[in-house]
């Protein structure tokens, strides 16, 4: 029994040493939550298991019963009481005005618990200060920072920088646009219709953009909403990735003239010239239409 125990313990330490060095903290939390209902079960258990003990045992010696039981016993050693028979002895020799004082000590759960607090301190004090074995609060703090700056680094290398709406770019990738589509079916046809004809939310295939029609416009619209016209901000509930797909996905829907669409709404928006065209030539071509406010 004693052996399970030890083998258990030694487990269970090696474990949490373990997960503790590169599980994700959810997962150490969700251990050690876990960890902590087994132990209350199996204290529980074993409260019952001795308690229906104690029962058999009263019930197979009758004569006996009149003995205290286990749990009395324990009792009575953990607080050390003494019987009254012996108060002559435990009295103190002063006299306040016929107050007299006993001479009790300190039950010894209550020792024993200080006892344990200095073992506990000492222990604690080798292994994180002198030692330093395990590592301090700010420590675990920095190396948590480092290891997640380490891990969006790594994200980064491998799904390129994160989508922002500053870096957002068009892609016409069939696999980004097949998850834009998707998105766009689920969870924006009931407002904008299937077919982006628009219905509660305007029309998204003509030119006319009340927020602007170019793709980082877009992106901003769709994670940010526009709560007071009934425009959801979508940035809770899909990734950055995602609204950069379904923005891309609503560009492929310019021009496609679904049937009875919502009449235009805002301002018509030309695309810019793509940016390998030379600015010269085309503003020479073109007639001046800056206007100048005073
Ligand atoms: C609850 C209805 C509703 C849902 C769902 C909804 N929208 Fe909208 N959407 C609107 C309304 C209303 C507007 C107009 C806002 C305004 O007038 O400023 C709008 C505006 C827009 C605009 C700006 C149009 C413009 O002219 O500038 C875009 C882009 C857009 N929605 C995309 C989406 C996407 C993508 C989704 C799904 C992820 C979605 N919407 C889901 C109601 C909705």
């Amino acid at each position: 029994m004693k052996k399970t125990a030890l083998v258990l313990t030694l487990a269970i330490a090696n474990l949490s040493v373990a997960m503790a060095q590169d599980a994700d903290p959810v997962l150490t939390t969700l251990f050690y939550l876990v960890a902590a209902l087994v132990v209350i079960i199996l204290l529980f258990v074993s409260a019952v298991a001795l308690r229906l003990l104690n029962v058999l045992h009263k019930l197979n010696n009758p004569e006996g019963a009149a003995h205290s039981s286990l749990w009395q016993k324990l009792w009575e050693k953990s607080n050390d009481f003494k019987s009254m028979d012996q108060e002559e002895k435990l009295l103190l020799d002063h006299n306040y005005d016929g107050i007299r004082e006993l001479d009790n000590h300190l039950p010894p759960w209550w020792t024993g618990l200080l006892y344990a607090t200095v073992v506990f301190g000492i222990v604690y004090f080798v292994l994180y200060h002198m030692t330093e074995t395990f590592p301090l609060p700010e420590e675990e703090f920095k190396t948590e920072v480092a290891s997640f700056a380490l891990l969006s680094k790594s994200m980064e290398t491998k799904n390129g920088p994160v989508i922002t709406e500053e870096n957002v770019t068009v892609t016409t990738d069939a696999e980004a646009l097949a998850d834009g589509k998707q998105t766009f079916m689920s969870s924006c046809s009931p407002c904008h219709r299937p077919d982006g004809g628009g219905s509660v939310g305007p029309n998204l295939t003509d030119n006319y953009w009340i927020h602007g029609g170019d793709v980082k416009n877009i992106f901003h619209t769709i994670a940010k909403g526009v709560l007071s016209k009934g425009m959801v901000s979508w940035e809770g509930q899909l990734n950055p990735e995602k609204i950069r797909n379904v923005a891309c996905y609503i560009l492929t829907l310019g021009g496609s003239n679904p049937a009875d669409p919502k009449a235009p709404q805002g301002e018509l928006y030309t695309p810019a010239p793509p940016e390998a065209q030379p600015e010269a030539s085309s503003s020479a071509a073109l007639p001046d239409t800056t206007i100048v406010v005073e």
